[in-house]
């Protein structure tokens, strides 16, 4: 028997975290995106975008993740049925805090449930990077898998992550308003194909010096080594005012501050996060902000 209707939430996340490009991600609180999926007497995939900056988000299921997926899905498990799809959006896209990947990994979720598919993690990793994918330009797993399963994420080889729960620790995201169209797959075109030994030595102690210390659950660790020099050094381009907006979360308390996934907007891990994110607001001088003040979220994509 199949399910008639699925209503799903999943949190935003933010990847990268400095250092850990395509690999580590972190699912947030309070913020994501809801996908009512019902099956429809209609072969095909019919979507509707409502909430915020739904008018960025193509209802064409060829541009669309959700689509993507679902198009996916149809091809390979032929359900008698088509799907109609109810984005809600939660999180604004087009700015570095998985939008398009709270979505895709909602959409999976809710086609798993509705057609019983059983998908284990690794599957479920897999068929939400094929709709990050679609948009993106390129699959990667990390906001896909930190929605999906909730907590801090460690991408592995061939959709294999490994999931750690994540401390209690403050993090401030400062969104500039500007919109960059098709801003992942530009924010991809900017990165080098080779990097210095001595940059990619220092992401490596960076790198593992955070995951050591969401085990041990210290986010003032986390926070002190968010430093990044294979994609920050090249993305910072593209956002106006960055490297003072990084500067003022510094200079009012941050342990680290670095860009939000693919940009633009920057995240910041601090105690004081109504303090540091005013400063980041205000270094962006003329160019209007919203800040998003919240923590790692250990609760992954759910039913609801
Ligand atoms: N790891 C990805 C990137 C996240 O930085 O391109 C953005 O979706």
């Amino acid at each position: 028997m199949t399910i008639k209707q699925v209503r799903v939430y999943s949190p935003g996340s933010i990847a990268n975290l400095g250092p850990g490009f395509d690999v580590f991600g972190v699912a947030l609180e309070g913020i994501g995106d809801i996908i009512v999926l019902e099956e429809s007497p209609e072969p095909g995939v019919k979507i509707d975008v409502q909430g915020v900056g739904a008018d960025k988000i193509p209802s064409d299921p060829e541009k669309n993740s959700s689509g993507a997926i679902l198009n996916h899905v149809i091809e390979k498990y032929e359900p008698r049925h088509g799907f109609n799809v109810e984005i809600r959006k939660g999180i604004p896209p087009g700015t570095g805090m998985g939008s398009s990947g709270a979505s895709a990994a909602a959409t999976t979720v809710a086609v798993n449930e509705m057609l019983g598919l059983h998908l284990s993690d690794r599957e479920l990793v897999k068929l939400a990077a094929l709709g990050e994918g679609a948009v993106a330009g390129a699959p990667h797993a990390d906001n896909v898998a930190a929605s999906l399963l909730g907590g801090f994420i460690l991408v592995g080889e061939d959709w294999d992550v490994i999931r750690l729960d994540a401390p209690r620790f403050g993090i401030v995201v400062v969104v500039p308003d500007i919109y960059i169209e098709n801003k992942t797959k530009k924010a991809r075109e900017l990165l080098p194909q080779k990097i210095p030994l001595k940059d990619a030595v220092k992401n490596i102690m960076h790198a593992s010096r955070m995951a050591l210390a969401i085990s041990q659950k210290d986010g003032k660790m986390f926070g002190s080594n968010i430093n990044d020099r294979l994609v920050e050094p090249y993305r910072a381009a593209m956002i106006p005012n960055f490297w003072d907006v990084k500067q003022a979360a510094l200079d009012a308390g941050a342990y680290g501050c670095s860009i939000s996934g693919g940009g633009p907007s920057l995240f910041a891990v601090g105690d004081n996060i109504y303090d540091i994110g005013d400063a980041m607001q205000k270094a962006f001088g003329d160019i209007e902000s919203t800040c998003y003040h919240t923590r790692p979220s250990n609760r992954g994509t759910r039913v609801i």
